[in-house]
């Protein structure tokens, strides 16, 4: 069985093509080579100041890039969100430059979508201190509940800190509090810390194979989620967040697998003695129940079914 730990945290290095990022990073280059060119497109940039909380500069990346280029990478994104998170979706992505000085304070982003992302481009080597995106550690979170007299603790135990790295997509929770810490050391903004950010959005049911092609195979979808949904609630009660299952198909329309790829399903209460015991419950009763799933259309291929369930309190 796959680890239940609900994940607040997800690197995936190397995110978009080599030729891609670097088409990326030689854009903004070009647009900051000469400080004396006032026609350059660097002249969108918002400088995005609220006091104690944000200060950096910024720009909505699709009016930086070159439109092709742009395209691309809003692709490899929404590719990237349908196919692992089963969103849809994806909030238009901002550019964040930070140079000296710039930093966002903790924060969180809860109604904007249910995975928040950070997509660094560079510089590859950064001269600059700081620029990590911070995020609260589980300890903070459950400071009372964990708290013994045998051991101090300090900054580390509170914070985990993840350095921006080149073409590096890190995904994150964005419920948990962070932010990033303040950049010094440079006011050159070729050297600073550049990075596309946003939020995937719009979770949706997502089938391949040949039950994406008939009606029958999407009216089957909703009789099979109604049928997850009920275990959802008998075994879930009040966990909040998504949980993300991919369903095995065989052409005989039998359901072969059901896998939970990774959740962020936090119990309320955030005792970490039930952070697991809902997700277990629900995962162990849905593979036991299998054979009584809903059964699909027969189909000559065999099809996935991606599932992503957002149980959220409004
Ligand atoms: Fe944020």
């Amino acid at each position: 069985m796959k680890s239940l730990e609900r994940k607040r945290v997800l690197a995936h290095p190397r995110f978009l093509s080599p030729t891609l990022a670097r088409q990326l990073r030689s854009e903004f280059d070009s647009a900051f080579r000469d400080a004396r060119d006032s026609k350059s497109r660097r002249l969108v940039w918002e400088p995005w100041h609220i006091e104690d909380q944000y200060s950096l500069l910024r720009t909505p990346a699709a009016r930086f890039f070159e439109p092709k280029h742009y395209q691309a990478l809003e692709q490899t994104l929404l590719d990237f969100g349908k196919n692992q998170l089963g969103c849809h979706g994806l909030s238009p992505p901002w550019m964040s430059l930070y140079t000296d000085g710039a930093y966002q304070n903790l924060h969180t982003d809860a109604p904007h979508g249910p995975w928040a992302y950070v997509l660094s481009l560079g510089p590859d080597r950064p001269i600059y201190q700081g620029g990590e995106t911070v995020l609260a550690t589980e300890r903070l979170l459950s400071h009372w509940q964990r708290f013994t007299m045998d051991r101090g603790q300090e900054l580390g135990d509170f914070f985990e800190k993840i350095p921006t790295r080149f073409n590096q997509l890190l995904l994150f929770d964005p419920r948990i509090p962070h932010g990033v810490s303040r950049v010094v050391g440079t006011r050159e903004p070729r050297h600073g810390r550049l990075v596309l950010h946003g939020w995937f959005v719009a979770p949706r049911p997502f089938i391949e194979g040949g039950l994406s092609r008939s009606h029958s195979g999407i009216e089957w979808s909703g009789e099979l989620i109604e049928w997850c949904l009920r275990i959802v609630d008998e075994t879930l009660g009040d966990y909040q967040g998504i949980c993300n299952l991919k369903f095995s198909i065989m052409p005989s329309g039998v359901v072969k697998k059901a896998d939970l790829i990774f959740h962020s399903l936090l119990d309320p209460s955030g005792a970490p003695e039930t952070a697991t015991q809902g997700p277990r419950a629900f995962y162990t009763r849905l593979r036991k129940q299998l054979a009584q799933a809903p059964r699909a259309p027969s189909h000559r291929t065999a099809s996935t079914l991606t599932l992503p369930i957002e149980l959220r309190r409004e």
